[in-house]
C-alpha cells in the first residue's frame, strides 16, 4: 500500500518500462490481407483505404515479397473476379484470380504463408455470400459451392483456407471434403465469430462486393450477442477450426477475451478496414498520431487475447518496427 508501494516507480524510464510490459506486438503476428484484380501492372489505391491498393498478380506478388522482406510472412487474399454471376462461379475456376495469385506468390517466395479468404459476396452479381432464393442465402445449397472454392484453392497451393460467409456446418463440410481429397494437412482458419459490422464499409468499396439488396444479418451475428459468439465458436471447433478468429477487433475486444479464455485456441482478431479507415481520416486530419494509434491499437487486440492480427496495418508497422520507431 502507499507509500511503501508506488507503481510509478516502474515507470522511471524507457527501458524500465520495455523491462515491464506484459503485451508485445510482433511482426510474426500479423497477417496483411491484399485485393487481388485482373489485369496487369494494375496499382490502384483504395480510396476509403489509403495505402491500400487493388493490384493485379503481378504487382500482388511485388507486395507479397515486400512484406516478406520485412518479417510479414503471411497474407491473406481476396479478390475480384473478372465475371460475377449468380452463384459466383468464378470462385472456382481453376484458372480463376485466386489460384494465379496463389501460384504466382509460392512461385517467387515458396516460404511465404498464403490464406486464402473463402465467400462468395465477391464473386457473386448480387454480393451476397452464396445461392439465394427469394431473398434468403440458402445454407445447405452454398455448402458444395464452399467446397468446390475451397479446393481450387487448395490444388493450387493454398497454405490456409479461411472460411468467412458465416453459414452453419462450413468448418465440417469442409473439413470433411478437404480430407477426402487427400487435404487433410491443409489448416481451417474459421471466421467463426463475424459480426454484421458497419466497419467493413470500406472493404466493400475495395472489392466491389456491397449486397445489392439487402444486407447481412441472416448470416453474420447481431454485434450486440457475446454468448451466440461463444455457441459460433464452439461448434466451429467442434467441426474441426485450426484458428478461430473474432471480427471486427475493436469493437469486440470483449469477445476476443472470452473466445482466448473459454477455448485456449490459436485465436485471430481482424482489425478490419472501417477500424484502418477511420485512423488514417484523423490522421490526415492531423488529429491523431498515426504511428502511436497504430501501435495501441494492436497492442490493445493483442491484449485482448488474439495471438494473430488481421490488419492492413501490417507492412506500416512492419516498417517502422524495422527502423526501431514501434
Ligand atoms: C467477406 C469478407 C468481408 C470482410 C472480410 N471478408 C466483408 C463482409 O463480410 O461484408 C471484411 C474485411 C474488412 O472490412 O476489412 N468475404
Amino acid at each position: 500500500m502507499y507509500p511503501n508501494t508506488r507503481l510509478r516507480r516502474l515507470r522511471n524510464s524507457q527501458a524500465l518500462r520495455s523491462m515491464v510490459r506484459e503485451t508485445h506486438v510482433e511482426v510474426s503476428n500479423l497477417i496483411a490481407p491484399l485485393f487481388v484484380v485482373p489485369g496487369e501492372k494494375v496499382r490502384r489505391e483504395i480510396v476509403s483505404m489509403p495505402g491500400q491498393y487493388n493490384l493485379s498478380v503481378d504487382e500482388t506478388v511485388k507486395k507479397a515479397v515486400a512484406l516478406y522482406e520485412l518479417g510479414v510472412s503471411s497474407v491473406l487474399l481476396f479478390a475480384i473476379p473478372e465475371f460475377k454471376d449468380e452463384v459466383g462461379s468464378s470462385s472456382w475456376q481453376p484458372d480463376g484470380i485466386i489460384p494465379k495469385a496463389i501460384k504466382a506468390i509460392k512461385k517467387a517466395i515458396p516460404e511465404m504463408m498464403v490464406i486464402t479468404d473463402l465467400c462468395f459476396c465477391e464473386y457473386t452479381s448480387h454480393g451476397h455470400c452464396g445461392v439465394m432464393k427469394d431473398g434468403h442465402l440458402c445454407n445447405d445449397e452454398t455448402l458444395p459451392n464452399l467446397l468446390k472454392q475451397a479446393l481450387v484453392h487448395a490444388d493450387a497451393g493454398a497454405d490456409m483456407i479461411a472460411p468467412s460467409g458465416m453459414l452453419d456446418g462450413t468448418i465440417g463440410f469442409l473439413r470433411h471434403g478437404l480430407d477426402e481429397n487427400n487435404f487433410s494437412n491443409l489448416p481451417l482458419m474459421a471466421y467463426a465469430a463475424k459480426f454484421a459490422s458497419s466497419f467493413y464499409g470500406p472493404f466493400r468499396d475495395a472489392v466491389q462486393s456491397a449486397p445489392e439488396y439487402g444486407d447481412r444479418k441472416t448470416y453474420q451475428m447481431d454485434p450486440a450477442n457475446i454468448s451466440e459468439a461463444i455457441r459460433e465458436v464452439e461448434l466451429d471447433v467442434q467441426e474441426g477450426a485450426d484458428i478461430v478468429m473474432v471480427k471486427p477487433a475493436l469493437a469486440f475486444l470483449d469477445v476476443i477475451r472470452a473466445v482466448k479464455e473459454t477455448f485456449d485456441m490459436p485465436t485471430a482478431a481482424y482489425n478490419v478496414s472501417g477500424e484502418y479507415a477511420m485512423v488514417k481520416a484523423a490522421a490526415k486530419m492531423g488529429w491523431l498520431d498515426e504511428k502511436r494509434v497504430m501501435l495501441e491499437t494492436l497492442t490493445s487486440i493483442k491484449r485482448a487475447g488474439a495471438d494473430i492480427i488481421i490488419t492492413y496495418f501490417a507492412e506500416a508497422f512492419a516498417e517502422l518496427r524495422k527502423r526501431g520507431e514501434v
